[in-house]
């Protein structure tokens, strides 16, 4: 328990934290204090003075975010003396600062204008010209308007300390500073938080520039459809279309805060897309065309169509697939068909690799995003979560550098998160598994340090830091591990014992917004795994049912395998290489048209809203697949709510028992499912199966050298980045403009070749 002392604030006192800083305990306990430049959970930066405090004994006011809570402290929050000082600096703030707020993008949302109301002076007494910079781009997402910049740092320190990346910084002198590039275009990770943060309208998205005005927004809570950390994102939304992505319209304490990363934030657009698949499409013979149709038409040409083949061959002869895209209720809805409807065991997810054998052994519960900021070491193999799970990236980095936490890598290709590592082990290509075994097995070290080309005492060094941990360790692995691997990982903590004031948590890095979602519903547990599936097409599988598509992983090398089938139905957004291939092709809606649950790589189940209308004549995944087990003569009984569905899987999956709606609407204050943790198993057996695989890896193989550039898997085209014009620009390299004044977007324009082709799957 931390010491207590008292402190007296506005004459009331409380027993607050020693050490707890005094502006969040004065907000805490419900006295408003102004304040720009505070941020909580960055580097001080202690220049706006906006919020001044007066403290007993001390001579001048001081600002209360520099000060930390002492016995016997009193405090007093608002005066005359304080507010003629806070009246003072928004005048300062203002000197050099055009009032344009008609025609700033921020204005309605603005804290500057905000705190001009509450305390500025109703008389502009300079009379001084102002500064004038013109504005312009900083990237093909960052837009800059110089002069409206109150120098409060925030961006800067965003920048640093979340993204690692540094890439924006003031410079000038005086009145004259402003903030800028290094060599005046950016080419960073485009994450856009340095434009959340900015209290002004210094720093705007460039892809909403102008459109809309913040008051004309709907403005709905929901989760992201990109990757497995589930960042928390408000929809802003006007007339059934989405105009932009924020993190700041929630409550900003929760799950990510204000982070989001380029995709959350500005990938949207795909939503409203002009090449959405508006109507129901049905190929009526082998080799013709898909031709529009209704709903009524296509689902009874489809279930005709399944009925032949399942009386022909057997419910068994079809494939279900479902998709770690898709929502909690979506994946269930399919999974319910396979067995219901069809009595098929042949059902999957279209996953890039399975969680399965690590949940089946599953030795910690999973950590938290809060819990991998508050760790005191870290452990990641294999991986690259600033690229593929960003919010974890950017946990891992506050960690270490905000809070003293251990970083132990070991990783094949010499990522970025290696600046923050306490110790980096540079392994060869594809021998991630002998890493887990040589922690799991101090007695194999020497035969796993030759497989993985380092030697012996780095692997005893990495041991150490995890036997010597005092507080939380948690582990993390990417989708390099193999299922024995995985398997035996699972029981790390098992294999270095119980030691007071150490624990063990895991998290695991999968690809997809709910690939722990597809696990958990037992989507995963199929006789089939998606390859197997693809190989058995026209054989032991005459028909599939695929909601969303099959990964170009997937495809490669099977690219004939669809063609195969009997008949093939598919739901999607987009024509993909899988709708190309189908006989039936029903409109899905996305994730902004829905409502359901995604569950992300900590666990936490957490709540997709409905943003807008369906598009188009688009339905959501569980209610098509609803609508064809209907016209199969099987009810699923969903009454068109996602919430019954939800109620299904709360009693179906144990890890869900209880979950309601209603529990999971306090995003600062997430749930985690509570995983079963396997209890003994065959341990030894599992060791025994990694060593076999260890013992069939290379002992020779080059090493990769040099860091991948920033945004070598963010920024890579797929079926939804493809449809945002500036995804292209960042793929074909970010180029800079000749005018850094008119929109980088004129680029395609100028040059078609700067919008490529699609190339992947997400
Ligand atoms: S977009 Fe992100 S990485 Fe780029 S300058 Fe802003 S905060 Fe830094
Ligand atoms: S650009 Fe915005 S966040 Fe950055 S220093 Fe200026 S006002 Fe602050
Ligand atoms: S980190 Fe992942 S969940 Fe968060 S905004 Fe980015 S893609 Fe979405
Ligand atoms: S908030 Fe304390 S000086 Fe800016």
């Amino acid at each position: 328990m931390a010491d207590l002392v008292k402190v007296t604030i506005n004459a009331q006192q409380f027993e607050v934290e020693k050490g707890a800083r005094l502006i969040d305990v004065c907000r805490e306990k419900g006295f408003a204090i102004p304040s720009f430049c505070y941020y909580a959970d960055l580097a001080l930066q202690a220049s706006c003075r906006m919020c001044l405090v007066r403290i007993e004994k001390m001579p001048k006011l001081q600002t209360s975010c520099t000060i930390t809570c002492t016995d016997g402290m009193v405090v007093t929050t608002q005066s005359e003396e304080i507010e003629k000082a806070q009246r003072g600096m928004v005048e300062f703030l203002l000197a050099n600062h055009p009032l344009d707020c008609p025609v700033c993008d921020r204005g309605g949302e603005c804290e500057l204008q905000e705190m001009v109301f509450d305390w500025g002076q109703l008389e502009e007494r300079f009379t001084e010209r102002k500064n004038y910079y013109p504005e312009k781009y900083l990237s093909p997402i960052v837009a800059n308007d110089p002069q409206r910049c109150i120098l409060c740092k925030r961006c800067t320190r965003v920048c640093d300390e979340w993204m690692g990346e540094d890439a924006i910084e003031a410079g000038g002198r005086g009145s004259h500073t402003v903030i800028g590039t290094y060599g005046g275009w950016l080419n960073c990770s485009q994450c856009g938080n340095c434009i959340e943060v900015c209290p002004t309208g210094t720093l705007l998205d460039a892809t909403y520039r102008h459109q809309t005005r913040p008051w004309e927004l709907s403005r709905t809570t929901s989760t992201c459809t990109f990757c497995s950390d589930g960042c928390q994102l408000s929809v802003g939304a006007r007339a059934g279309e989405v105009m932009r992505v924020v993190a700041r319209d929630r409550y900003v304490n929760g799950h990510n805060g204000e982070f989001l990363c380029i995709k959350g934030r500005f990938a949207h657009p795909f939503v409203n897309h002009e090449e959405r698949i508006g109507t129901p499409l049905v190929r009526y013979q082998k080799g013709g065309r898909l031709i529009p149709t209704t709903w009524d038409e296509a689902v009874q040409f489809a279930s005709r169509r399944m009925r032949e083949v399942t009386d022909a061959h057997g419910g068994r002869s079809v494939g279900v697939v479902g998709s770690p895209r898709l929502t909690n209720e979506s994946n269930w809805a399919m999974l319910r068909f396979a067995r219901e409807v069809l009595g098929t065991d042949k059902y999957t997810a279209a996953e890039a690799f399975s969680l399965a054998p690590f949940f089946e052994n599953l030795g910690a519960p999973l950590a938290t995003h809060r819990d991998i900021r508050h760790a005191r070491v870290i452990l990641l193999v294999g991986g690259e979560p600033e690229e593929l799970q960003p919010l974890t990236g950017r946990q891992i980095r506050q960690a270490v550098r905000n809070g003293g936490a251990k970083l132990v890598i070991f990783n094949s290709v010499p990522i970025r998160l290696k600046e923050q590592a306490a110790q980096f082990v540079h392994i060869r290509p594809g021998s991630e598994d002998a890493a887990a075994l040589a922690l799991l097995s101090p007695g194999d070290a020497e035969t796993a340090a030759r497989k993985l080309g380092v030697e012996a005492d780095e692997i005893g060094r990495a041991s150490q830091l995890l036997s010597e941990a005092e507080g939380d360790v948690v582990v993390m692995f990417g989708g390099e591990l193999s299922a024995e691997a995985q398997a035996a990982l699972a029981g790390l903590p098992a294999a270095f014992g119980e030691r007071e004031g150490r624990r063990f948590l895991f998290h695991p890095l999968p690809l997809f917004n709910n690939s722990v979602g597809v696990h958990d519903l037992g989507l995963m547990s199929g006789a089939l795994n998606p390859l197997e599936l693809l190989d058995a097409a026209g054989s032991e599988v005459r028909a599939m049912y695929v909601a969303g598509s099959f990964l170009p992983a997937h495809l490669e090398g099977r690219e004939d395998a669809l063609s195969k089938l009997d008949f093939l139905v598919v739901q999607e957004l987009f024509h993909t290489a899988t709708t190309r291939a189908a006989d039936v092709v029903f409109p899905a809606a996305s994730f902004a048209e829905v409502d359901g649950t995604f569950t992300n790589s900590g666990g936490l189940v957490q709540r997709v809203r409905q943003s807008i209308p369906p598009v188009h004549q688009s339905k959501p995944d569980w209610a098509i697949t609803s609508q064809l087990a209907s016209a199969l003569g099987t009810d699923f009984g969903f009454q068109m709510s996602s919430s019954n569905i939800f109620l299904e899987i709360a009693s179906g999956v144990p890890a869900y028992a209880g979950l309601r709606y209603p529990l999971l609407k306090d995003e600062s204050n997430p749930v985690q499912a509570r995983h079963a943790l396997a209890r003994g198993g065959d341990a030894a057996g599992r060791l025994d199966a990694l060593r076999r695989a260890v013992g069939e890896l290379a002992e020779a193989g080059e090493k990769v050298a040099g860091t991948p550039p920033v945004g070598h898997e963010l920024f890579r085209l797929g079926t939804l980045t493809d449809k945002v014009p500036q995804f292209h620009l960042l793929a074909a390299g970010n180029p800079e403009p000749r005018s850094v004044l008119i929109s980088p977007l004129y680029q395609i324009t100028v040059d078609p070749g700067l919008r490529r082709e699609a190339a992947a799957g997400d």
